[in-house]
């Protein structure tokens, strides 16, 4: 496992769009690994794969209770609205108010490449749809209320 380098605001990889994960092998493995530990020493809820610079839909959460990877994560539902306050790892010391759906549902493959669906609310909601955005080249920050 390694800690990966976080691209920061002003790299213009982080508004590209990250490509469909066609088949599950070792690099990928490899890649949420270092995900996860990359997440866990900066302190993170959620990391996409684009903040370390490669352009695949994946997707690691960690929050209490919650700790997984979603590969090719698709929103398919949401529900009602909640204000929450939001940072990211690629925008250090930021910190705004958004709005985002009280509740999703995501379908996505989990770390064994098997479909899942997972309904989320409250703050894995809020990760999750933060995450997602991620990987269409969506920061936080484009959702600020002007
Ligand atoms: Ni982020």
């Amino acid at each position: 496992m390694a800690i990966r380098n976080i691209r920061l605001e002003k790299d213009e990889i982080l508004r590209k769009k990250s490509r469909v994960v066609e088949k599950y092998d070792e690099r990928i493995k490899e890649l949420i690994e270092d995900m996860f530990e990359t997440m866990k020493v900066n302190d993170g809820a959620g990391l996409a794969a684009v903040q370390v610079g490669i352009l695949k839909r994946i997707i690691v959460v960690e929050i209490p209770d919650h700790k997984f990877a979603l590969i090719n994560p698709k929103i398919i539902e949401t529900e009602g609205e909640q204000e929450c306050e939001e940072g990211c790892l690629s925008l250090p010391n930021q910190f705004y108010k958004t709005k985002r759906p009280m509740k999703v549902k995501v379908e996505g493959l989990d770390e064994d490449f098997n479909p899942v669906t997972i309904e989320a609310e409250g703050l894995l909601a809020v990760v999750l749809s933060h995450e997602i955005d991620h990987l269409d080249g969506i920061l936080f920050i484009d959702r600020l209320e002007r």
